[in-house]
């Protein structure tokens, strides 16, 4: 808390995100619908005490008009939320592009694109271009709403230029910045043309965050490596101005999930779901539609185990909720259909007259619906190729009271360092291995899913969303004090 006029005020927190956690839908000319979507960083900074936060990101939609702009920007206000107005060229050039087809594939080990994916969104300098103006459009915002005092938290690989941007207005704002997805091998990173000016811009920052140690020391060895600065026990030290590197592996708000579960109507949802799969076991997979979900090899995964076992064939269902997501990336649209055409082919394959082993749907399910699913399951399915930390792994430990199922974890998700002892972890690329953890865990002994599922639950419950945010904006206050210290020094 600060004080003004012996008054306590709450720290002013500035988040700043792509992506607004609302839902906004124009009505009117001048009239707006919204939604909050409560994920896990909304959940997370509810929970931080004695900080006051708003929220500075795009709204998800296009708003030409100066009117439909003053109307949604009047709305979002109500929400503690400012927008950033990003046009179609800039969104088709900054996030179709830039983010979602060079960071984000290099960022999970996918590599840079090739010519013909390159040629989709025009060439690679206009991207990165954009991806500046972008930044920089971010960072107007910013300033305009800053306030002497404020701390700024920037998030993720859609603004690593931020940083420097919000230095460059004034050199005294506090600057966070946490990466919500892995950082690659600092030998992945220099193969990107803007490696030196992406590292140098979030070095900016007073506090940098990863999930894992992993993904710090990959990062303190690019800025090593790439640009010729030293690493410290601390960070990374430029000139006598030290960044702070840290890890914060994030969680989730396990209340929430544990007070849904006790609703009536998830209860009853519950019991549907309970005789509709009765004399089966439940396996589930509940993932964004991306390539990096590790999707198409989970389901050939569970068509080996089905060709082995044969058995198993009508005592075994596979429920797969693939959420759809950045559907104007061709990427994500060739996938889509890829999907489609195994699960049809496996449902072909193994199906009868009255079941199907795979319920695949292209939807994401309500918060309700979707923890009376994590409680029926007897196998969760998580076997991302990479992914950040992947938080479907510990909702599915959440909502599991007396079922105890079983995780099976990809070895190359961030929750994996986490949720190792308790999850069967598999190399998702090793298709024969991740059939056989199925045959596993279907089979495994209830006293041994109890110590397994005793190892996640006290992880999960512990290890809060809430703590992760403020463990970042407590440091984050801390470290700007160091970091002027060593300056001065
Ligand atoms: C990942 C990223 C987030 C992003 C989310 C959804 O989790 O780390 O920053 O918001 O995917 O993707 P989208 O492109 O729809 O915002």
């Amino acid at each position: 808390c600060r004080r003004s006029n012996g008054k306590a005020m709450k720290q002013r927190l500035l988040v700043v995100a792509n992506r607004l956690p609302v839902s906004a839908v124009r009505r009117g000319e001048d009239s707006w619908s919204l939604e909050i979507s409560a994920g896990g960083l909304v959940s997370a900074l509810l929970g931080v005490k004695d900080v006051d936060a708003k929220w500075i990101g795009w709204a998800g939609v296009n708003v030409p008009d100066e009117v439909g702009q003053r109307a949604l920007t009047k709305a979002l206000d109500e929400k503690r939320c400012i927008p950033v107005f990003l046009d179609e060229e800039i969104v088709h050039q900054y996030y179709n592009g830039y983010c979602n087809n060079i960071l984000w594939p290099l960022f999970h080990y996918l590599g840079l694109p090739q010519e013909d994916r390159l040629a989709t969104t025009r060439s690679f300098q206009s991207q990165f271009d954009a991806y500046k103006r972008a930044n920089q459009m971010f960072a107007d915002v910013v300033n305009q709403h800053y306030q002497e005092g404020d701390v700024v938290w920037c998030h993720d690989y859609h603004l690593m230029f931020l940083p420097k941007c919000l230095k460059e207005y004034n050199s005294r704002m506090k600057v966070g910045w946490f990466l919500h997805t892995p950082f690659p091998s600092s030998e992945i990173h220099r193969t990107l043309p803007s490696r030196s000016e992406l590292l140098r811009s979030v070095l900016a920052a007073d506090l940098v965050g990863f999930h894992t140690y992993d993904y710090a020391r990959h990062f303190v060895s690019a800025c090593t490596r790439i640009l010729g600065l030293e690493g410290t026990p601390e960070g990374v030290e430029d000139q006598g101005r030290l960044t702070r590197v840290a890890a914060f592996p994030i969680g989730i708000d396990s209340d929430r999930f544990k007070r849904a579960l006790d609703l009536p109507a998830v209860k009853e949802h519950i019991n549907e779901l309970t005789q509709r799969f009765a004399g089966r076991k439940v396996m589930l997979g509940v993932d964004r539609l991306d390539m990096i979900k590790g999707i198409p090899q989970k389901i050939l995964a569970f068509e080996k185990f089905l060709e082995e076992n044969p058995t198993w064939r009508d005592k075994v269902v596979l429920l797969q909720i693939a959420v759809p997501t950045r559907t104007d990336v061709p990427e994500y649209q060739k996938l889509t259909s890829q999907v489609h055409e195994i699960v049809g082919r496996i449902n072909g394959r193994f199906g009868t007259l009255t079941a199907v082993p795979i319920h695949h749907l292209d939807r994401s399910l309500d918060f309700h619906a979707l923890c009376a699913l994590y409680a029926v399951t007897d196998v969760a399915l998580v076997t991302s190729l990479r992914d950040g930390m992947n938080l479907v792994s510990y909702e599915f430990v959440a909502c599991q009271g007396d079922k105890k199922g079983v995780l099976i974890l990809s070895e190359f998700a961030g929750a994996a360092q986490s949720l190792g002892a308790g999850a069967l972890l598999v190399n998702p690329w090793n298709i024969t291995e991740v059939a056989a953890s199925i045959g596993q865990a279907l089979n495994m002994p209830a006293d041994e899913r109890e110590k397994r599922h005793r190892h996640n639950y006290a992880h999960v419950t512990t290890h809060t969303a809430q703590d992760w945010a403020e463990t970042f904006v407590s440091e984050l206050n801390d470290t700007v004090v160091e970091a002027q210290l060593r300056t001065r020094q």
